[in-house]
């Protein structure tokens, strides 16, 4: 049996988060520089979207540049953003064909503008596919989106049109950037890094996490699989007891 065929489609996650992490030492060790190491990672972030709307996945968000990013060196924020354009505009026409709808989460505004264009125009391109959601979080931070949700929470009240009485759980959720996804059900990073580096902070409140060590560039279909497999074997209780799950299934 091969590694897909392991997998239960009857309990495929419906929202899978990655942060893939470790482009840069991934070239290091092929003795390339780091840039090299993000031109590779985008083969797997390609090979991904395609095991993703094989197994069913409906939702994939993919950590893609952090707010904490820009404080990299230069030229590597410049080749970055130079290779998010080139990747974005050649592959568009393929996730259509594969009816991936693309859509982004961040301060997209901060993005360089033939950036943001590129970006726009390949959202609008495939804004009627249903297969997959794939949402790129660019120029993205936790503690940022939350800000902003509670900067505008603040506001309606200020203005009278919302009372703080009616400040719920549901009503954060609707001001946050992931308002029209389920929260993630699996979150993967690989590197062997074991944090979440400001990423969806209140999405992955009851997330299951999988790690690996294998660096980004290395990690392909069979790891995605073997992440899923991984996730199906696990017991969610949502604070309840294993007897109570036990019932309920
Ligand atoms: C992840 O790889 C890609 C981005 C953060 C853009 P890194 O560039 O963080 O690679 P490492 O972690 O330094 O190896
Ligand atoms: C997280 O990776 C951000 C992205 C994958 C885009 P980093 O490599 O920037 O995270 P840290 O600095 O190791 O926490
Ligand atoms: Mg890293």
């Amino acid at each position: 049996m091969n590694t897909a065929e392991k997998i239960n489609k009857l309990n495929i996650p419906k929202h899978i988060a990655i942060i893939m992490d470790g482009n840069g030492r991934w070239a290091k060790q092929q003795g390339e520089d780091r840039i090299f190491g993000h031109h590779e990672g985008v083969n797997s972030v390609r090979e991904i979207v395609e095991a993703a709307v094989e197994v069913g996945v409906k939702y994939l968000t993919i950590y893609a540049f952090s707010t904490e990013n820009w404080n990299r060196p230069k030229e590597e924020v410049d080749a970055l953003m130079e290779l998010l354009v080139a990747t974005i505009s050649i592959e568009a026409p393929q996730l259509n064909k594969n009816g991936v709808k693309l859509e982004a989460i961040g301060n997209l505004k901060s993005l360089p503008p033939a950036c943001y264009e590129e970006l726009q125009e390949a959202m609008k391109l495939t804004e009627k596919n249903t297969k997959l959601t794939l949402v790129l979080a660019l120029s993205y931070s936790a503690k940022w989106e939350i800000t902003t949700a509670m900067k505008e929470i603040a506001e309606k009240v200020e203005k009278g049109t919302l009372a703080a009485k009616d400040i719920s759980e549901d009503l954060i959720a609707s001001h946050l950037c992931t308002k029209n996804y389920p929260d993630p059900e699996l979150m993967i990073r690989t590197s062997g890094e074991h944090r979440i580096s400001n990423f969806l902070l209140w999405q992955l409140a009851y997330a299951e996490f999988y790690f690996t060590d294998k660096l980004w560039p290395d990690f392909r279909k069979n790891d995605f699989y073997e992440a899923i497999i991984g996730y199906q074997n696990r017991e969610r209780r949502f604070g309840k007891t294993s007897e109570q799950i036990a019932k309920q299934s």
